[in-house]
Parts: C-alpha cells; sequence; structure tokens
C-alpha cells in the first residue's frame, strides 16, 4: 500500500493499494467513534462494488445503509442532493456516523457536499473508482452540485477523513472513462516535468496504475496544502481548463470533461507558442502524447465568438482580465494575465475557427 499525507482540513492519508476495498471496514478505524455508515454511491457502480463494501463493513462491525443514484452529471443537482441529505435524516446519522462515497467525481462531490453540511458537518470516505476521481476530485476537498445555470455552483471546501483508492476497481471501467482520467494525469505530467512525462510516454498509465496516482496525488496535495481555499496557487492544476471547459460548455456537456482538458491543453500550447511563450517542441511534446492516449487535440468546429462566450470573457467589463496557465516547457508552467477582450485571439491561435 502506498501513502500520501494531504495536510488540510483536520489532516488525512490517501491510501492507494490492490486489495484495499474488500479491506474498508478495517481501514475507516482511522475515523474515531463511528458506528453508523451510510454508503453513497451510484447505479453502475453500487452494483460492482456495493456488496463487497458492505460486508466488509458488517464483518467490522458498522452498522450500514446506502444511498444509490442514476449514474452522470445530471444527478450532481440540488434535488437529489436534498434526497440524500433526507436519507441522512431518516436514518438518524449524526455527527460521529460516516458517510461514504464510493465512485467517481460525480459521488464525491454530491455525497462531500452533502457531509459538509448534514448537520453542520459529519466526516466522509472518498473511496474513488474511477481514474479521474483517484488523481483528482476524490483529494483536495472541494465539493459541489451543479445548478441549472452552471456546473459547481453550490458547493463548500470540506475535507475528507480517509481516501481509499483501490486501482482493483478501475479493471471495470469503460475505455472512455480511463482516457478521460489520462488526461488529467497528461496535465500533471505537465506540470511536475520530465520524470513523470516520459513515465506516460513509455508505458500506458493502465500498466503502472498505483505509482501514477501516488505521484499526481502527491503534486496535488502540494498544491492543496499551499492553497487550500483556491486563491491562488491551486489555479495552476486548471492548465488546459479555461478552453477544455469553453469546449465542453459549447457541446452542451456531450464532449466529456478530459477531452475538454486534452483539446484544450492542446490549445493553450499551440497558443503560447505563438505568442513566443513556449517552444514548438514543447507544445508537440505535449499534443503527441495526448495523441498518444487517443485524446482529442483539435478544437472543434464552435465559432470563437460562443466559446468566448462560454468562457464568460465577453461578460468582462473592459479592462477586466483572465488567468491562464501557460506550459512553458514541461515542468514549468506559469500563469499569464491577459485583458478579457484577448481572449478570443487566443482561441484563434489555439486553431478555433470563426
Ligand atoms: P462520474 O462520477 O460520473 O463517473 C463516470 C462514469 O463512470 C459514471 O457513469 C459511473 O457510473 C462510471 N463508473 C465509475 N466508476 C466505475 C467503475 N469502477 N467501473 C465502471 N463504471 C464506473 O464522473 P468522473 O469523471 O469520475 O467525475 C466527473 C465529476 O467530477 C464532475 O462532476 C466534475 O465536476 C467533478 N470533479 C471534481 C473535482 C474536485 O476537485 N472536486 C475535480 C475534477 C472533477
Ligand atoms: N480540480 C482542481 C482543484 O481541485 O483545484
Amino acid at each position: 500500500m502506498r501513502t500520501v499525507t494531504v495536510k488540510a482540513g483536520k489532516g488525512y492519508e490517501v491510501r492507494i493499494g490492490r486489495g484495499l476495498l474488500p479491506e474498508i471496514g478495517k481501514q475507516i478505524g482511522v475515523v474515531p467513534g463511528v458506528r453508523r455508515v451510510l454508503v453513497v454511491s451510484d447505479d453502475k457502480v453500487f452494483p460492482l462494488y456495493g456488496d463487497t463494501v458492505l460486508k466488509s463493513l458488517t464483518d467490522a462491525g458498522y452498522e450500514t445503509d446506502s444511498f444509490v443514484f442514476a449514474n452522470g452529471e445530471a444527478s450532481k443537482n440540488l434535488t437529489v442532493y436534498g434526497e440524500l441529505l433526507t436519507k441522512l435524516c431518516d436514518a438518524g446519522l449524526t455527527r460521529d456516523d460516516l458517510l461514504i462515497a464510493l465512485g467517481g467525481g460525480v459521488t464525491g462531490d454530491l455525497a462531500g457536499f452533502a457531509a459538509a453540511t448534514y448537520r453542520r458537518g459529519i466526516p466522509f470516505v472518498q473511496v474513488p473508482t474511477t481514474l479521474l476521481a483517484a488523481v483528482d476530485s476524490s483529494v483536495g476537498g472541494k465539493t459541489a452540485v451543479d445548478l441549472p445555470n452552471g456546473k459547481n455552483q453550490v458547493g463548500a471546501f470540506y475535507q475528507p477523513a480517509l481516501v481509499i483508492c483501490d486501482p482493483d476497481t478501475l479493471a471495470t471501467l469503460p475505455e472512455i472513462e480511463y482516457r478521460n482520467g489520462c488526461a488529467e494525469i497528461i496535465k500533471y505530467g505537465v506540470l511536475d516535468g520530465e520524470e513523470l512525462f516520459s513515465k506516460l510516454a513509455e508505458k500506458p498509465v493502465s500498466e503502472q496504475f498505483e505509482e501514477v496516482i501516488e505521484r499526481c496525488v502527491s503534486i496535488k496535495r502540494d498544491y492543496v496544502e499551499a492553497d487550500e481555499f483556491d486563491r491562488g496557487l491551486r489555479m495552476f492544476l486548471n492548465l488546459g481548463h479555461t478552453i477544455g471547459h469553453a469546449v465542453e460548455a459549447c457541446s452542451d456537456f456531450t464532449i466529456p470533461h478530459g477531452q475538454g482538458v486534452a483539446i484544450g491543453m492542446a490549445a493553450i500550447a499551440r497558443a503560447s507558442v505563438e505568442n513566443g511563450l513556449c517552444s514548438e517542441e514543447t507544445a508537440s511534446r505535449i499534443i503527441e502524447l495526448l495523441k498518444k492516449y487517443s485524446l482529442p487535440t483539435e478544437m472543434p468546429d464552435y465559432p470563437v465568438t460562443k466559446l468566448a462566450q462560454a468562457a464568460g470573457s465577453d461578460k468582462k467589463n473592459t479592462g477586466a482580465s483572465m488567468r491562464l496557465v501557460i506550459p512553458q516547457a514541461i515542468g514549468n508552467c506559469t500563469v499569464h494575465k491577459i485583458p478579457a477582450s484577448d481572449f478570443p485571439e487566443w482561441l484563434r491561435k489555439g486553431g478555433a475557427h470563426e
């Protein structure tokens, strides 16, 4: 088992290792005084791993219950959040009890926000079952649900008490979800430097899950510890995300997040070359690695004006600025402040169409 300790909130461990899931009852012993556990999961993950988790918890002497919702981003909303709070109330859980988020980022964000707000906060454990959740969303304490007018509009910074990542659960992950996770992993490679970047180029992530997850979580841990509440440094984790989010929004979220990030990273690398901030060699290495993982790198056919609108740059007053994360070299990213009115030109240089 590999362990990464995160000093945020009350401090917690991220435990990564094959075979941890059937041992979850023993693992959660680090959270003191717990008697009852509510397992929150979606209707794809629960049938795969729910019984293993419930049995392990029961064997360890916990009283258990579960809350299962329809899988997908559409469930990350106030209605399902309200149903989950009602379930917590009906089950009579107190601040001494525990909630377990068993699933991907949707489950973690939703269950985490319920844990943050139910009775002003009860402990929760993240059990990521997607690659994206393993390397990103299960660590760092961002919890949220969406509103009809935007993603993650209601939420809280609330750190888990423990993260248990069992890479065996990734065996059932659909190929598209694996690739979405790989886009975020390549982002960590660009932020971190040659060692991780070359590792990803040499051998597929699927052949080195534990090592890669541990490295990515450690990188994220450093940003989170430096800037828990996302006021500065944590912004680096948004490499590729400004253009990526715009692409996702223009597609009405039919383009998944990982693909948006891949397109966004390729576009910002190209635009950075055009603006003299990044070498052609760096940009082509990023784009080649994305392609190696079958991730898209070309801007889809959305007009610049629509993309700029989706990124919010059109709404900003004259004189307002935007911050873009620039990949100057592998392992050397900077934050570049631009007038919001310049963003459409960055999109064009990144390969967007009129
Ligand atoms: P997800 O939770 O919807 O999971 C993707 C799909 O994979 C779902 O259909 C799910 O049922 C299925 N699945 C999950 N684990 C599986 C497994 N082991 N086997 C088979 N199928 C499995 O999506 P995601 O990509 O994990 O997360 C996306 C969400 O994460 C978004 O809502 C995003 O906003 C959020 N996010 C949060 C943070 C954060 O810091 N909190 C960071 C990044 C993303
Ligand atoms: N996913 C970016 C962050 O946690 O800040």
